[in-house]
């Protein structure tokens, strides 16, 4: 049997256990693909760093990726280094050779997704990525071929790890999201620098995939409304907890019709309060869900381990063993599915609920005029609480449906109202 031989472009975390979950494997995934797998080469950026006792020959490393890529003994390329360049040319340059890729890349799938897809329908060669959104979770293989004959209406996920540990941890000891982003840190769950996770910008590259594949057209980061978690505070998580809620950062992607019947997606990331009741309220710690909903299937989700070595290992492993079938039988993976080209929507045409705290006098009237601003924005209210603070009155108002720039010229109007002090808090609410 001739052997599959695979380029491997990084050993971090993803890339250590990739390798090293092949070697334990290898019986195993020779029965299963029908020929041996073998790793030619590692690229690295220190050849020479202790990869402590990784089962492979040190002569494997190389610190020349794009090398190694374009070697004539390669049949399949691995990678799992990350960023948007380098890895963009030598991902380019294996597809337009014919190379078959396997990549974790989210950062690089949603900016410039279109690309790789290119070069791989040029080269007539397949683009896998299961690991690219949320680690060990199948999602990008049951939304780009087991949902194929059905039509998605939303996607809802908890797609960041770090963000949900911490979001955890306040709505379980009350703690604040310093407090929390610290312990998330000593465990190991926070990079050193969080930005990327608690700023939603890992969500947000992670929903602008899944909302690719669910809706068949091309999606980016850049079209993907994005807030993070740095401003949630333990009252806005004590709030949700009063109405039964928990706070999650949540991506989500969804089909919206036009008035005359032409469609639109729209897709986005902020915290939102959920009912305890939504099977997203109960995915806590550092795990992943996502709910998809089509018409057909109805209410599907997919929970586990969204990041990790070894859980994002079995995700590059499996999508190894697919590509290498592929190669042998001279099949391939389904390309890029754009051809619905939704037009964005962007966020202000959302429809959602609104949760609020607004600081106000507490005199005659007060309520009627912030009641009326509501009105005159077309919002209408669902509950409104009152607690009185010596002259000053907190109400906690909750909305119905409106759209999104509608909620959000009544919370701009408010605000400059002499009535309200402050706009101490406002958080969407989602998944009823
Ligand atoms: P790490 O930082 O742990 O590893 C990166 C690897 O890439 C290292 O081996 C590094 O070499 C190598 N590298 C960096 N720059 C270069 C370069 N210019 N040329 C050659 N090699 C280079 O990253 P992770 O393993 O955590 O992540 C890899 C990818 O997987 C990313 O795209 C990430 O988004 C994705 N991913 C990660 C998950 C996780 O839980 N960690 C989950 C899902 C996806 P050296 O070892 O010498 O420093
Ligand atoms: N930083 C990411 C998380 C890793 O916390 O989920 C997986 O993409």
């Amino acid at each position: 049997m001739e052997p599959l031989r695979l380029a491997i472009l990084g050993c971090g975390t993803v890339g250590s256990e990739v390798v090293r979950l092949l070697r334990q494997q290898s019986a195993d995934l020779t029965a299963r693909i029908g020929a041996p797998l073998e790793i030619v080469g590692i690229a690295v950026r220190r050849a020479d760093r202790d990869r402590g006792g990784l089962p492979v020959d040190p002569g494997v490393f190389t610190t020349d990726a794009l090398g190694l890529v374009k070697r004539d003994d390669v049949d399949i390329v691995v990678e799992a280094v990350g960023g948007i360049e380098p890895a963009r040319t030598w991902l380019v340059t294996a597809l337009r050779a014919g190379k078959s890729v396997v990549t974790a890349n989210k950062a690089l799938l949603a900016e410039d997704g279109a690309s790789l897809h290119a070069a791989a329908a040029e080269g007539g060669a397949d683009l896998y990525f299961e690991a690219a959104v949320a680690g060990a979770i199948p999602l990008v293989r049951p939304l780009r071929e087991s949902l194929h004959g059905d039509r998605v209406t939303r996607v809802t996920g908890i797609v960041n790890g770090t963000t949900n540990y911490i979001l955890s941890r306040m709505d379980a000891t009350g703690a604040g999201f310093t407090e929390a982003l610290d312990e998330a840190t000593e465990l190991g769950y926070a990079e050193p620098d969080p930005t990327a996770d608690i700023e939603g910008f890992d969500a947000a590259a992670k929903a602008a995939i899944l909302a690719s594949l669910a809706f068949h057209t091309r999606v980016t980061a850049a079209d993907v409304y994005r807030e993070g978690i740095t401003e949630v505070t333990a009252t806005d998580v004590a709030s949700a907890k009063e109405m039964g809620c928990t706070v999650k950062l949540l991506c989500v992607a969804e089909r919206l019709a036009d008035g005359d019947s032409a469609e639109g997606v729209a897709v986005r990331v902020h915290p939102a309060m959920m009912p305890r009741t939504h099977p997203l309220a109960s995915v806590n710690g550092a795990f992943n869900a996502v709910f998809v909903e089509a018409e057909a299937a109805g209410q599907l989700m997919l929970y586990g381990a969204g990041a990790g070595g070894a859980p994002t290992a079995s995700a590059v492993l499996g999508d190894i063993v697919a590509v290498a079938r592929n190669r042998r039988t001279g099949s391939r993976a389904p390309g890029e599915s754009s051809y619905a080209a939704l037009r964005i929507r962007p966020m202000g045409e959302t429809v959602t609920r609104y949760h609020m705290s607004l600081d106000v006098a507490d005199r005659a009237g007060v309520l009627a005029t912030v009641a009326t601003i509501f009105a005159e924005h077309g919002v209408s209210i669902q509950t409104v609480r009152q607690e009185g603070r010596d002259d000053d009155a907190l109400l906690v108002i909750v909305t119905h449906q409106a759209t999104d720039a509608a909620l959000r010229a009544t919370i701009d109007t408010l605000a400059e109202l002499d009535i309200v002090r402050e706009v101490a808090s406002v958080m969407r609410v989602e998944g009823e």
